[in-house]
């Protein structure tokens, strides 16, 4: 499926875009609070996009490209940590350097807000940003997301753990946020292991 918006686009990955993928995660500083990266080859991105139709077959993870207008990809966001009972997921969101701070990463989250809530039927979406990532504590928090606590040794990136800042977004939070009005459309069907309630409300 693909979730559409007035200037970005999430859609699968696919073997085409690894060149990209790796261009993008190949900067320290886009991959510095991450478990991944810098990428150092095309196998890495290669592997990672491998993966991901079994991932969304069996509701591990259901990550997106982020393309712009132009067909370029920007970014990568998706959710995991689905659970079906109590219907929430944790959003995850990286993007290329020249993209930082120009509003992608709040239509990116319109788009997945949409995704989530309206064609999914989830009522939480969780997010953690690593305790010195500043920057995504900010971005979190500026689109509403509340901060919830801190998260004890929760990562691991090889042999360093790290706390981690835990934020939540609840369905009628995203609905009386402006990214609830961005126009988004979407086409195609979510894979059925995402559905969480098949009688979500439709806007
Ligand atoms: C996290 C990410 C998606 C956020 O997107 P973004 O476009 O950079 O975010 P925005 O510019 O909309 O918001 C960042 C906010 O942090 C502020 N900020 C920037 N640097 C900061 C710092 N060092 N300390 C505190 N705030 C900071 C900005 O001023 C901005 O707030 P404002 O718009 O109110 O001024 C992007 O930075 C990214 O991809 N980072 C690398 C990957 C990553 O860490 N992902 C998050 C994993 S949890």
């Amino acid at each position: 499926m693909e979730m559409i918006g007035p200037s970005l686009r999430l859609r699968y990955a696919t073997t085409a875009d690894v060149p990209a993928l790796l261009a993008l995660g190949s900067d320290p500083e886009v991959t510095r609070f991450f478990s991944w990266g810098p990428y150092a080859s095309s196998a890495e991105p290669a592997s990672y996009v491998s993966r991901l139709a079994g991932e969304r077959d069996r509701g591990e993870r259901l990550d997106f490209l982020i393309v712009g207008r132009d067909g370029a990809a920007i970014g990568v966001t998706g959710l995991s940590e689905l659970s079906h009972r109590d219907r929430r997921a944790v959003v995850g969101t990286w993007l290329g350097r020249a993209r930082w701070g120009t509003g992608a990463n709040a239509e990116t989250k319109a788009l997945i807000g949409r995704l989530a809530f309206d064609r999914l039927g989830l009522e939480r979406l969780g997010a953690y940003a690593d305790v010195e990532n500043d920057r995504s504590q900010a971005a979190l928090e500026r689109l509403g997301f509340v901060h919830e606590g801190i998260l004890r040794r929760w990562h691991r990136h090889g042999e360093r753990v790290r706390d981690v800042v835990v934020y939540s977004w609840l369905r009628e939070e995203w609905q009386r946020s402006p990214l609830a009005n961005v126009p988004v459309t979407a086409s195609g069907e979510p894979p059925p292991a995402f559905l969480c309630a098949t009688a979500a409300p439709r806007r």
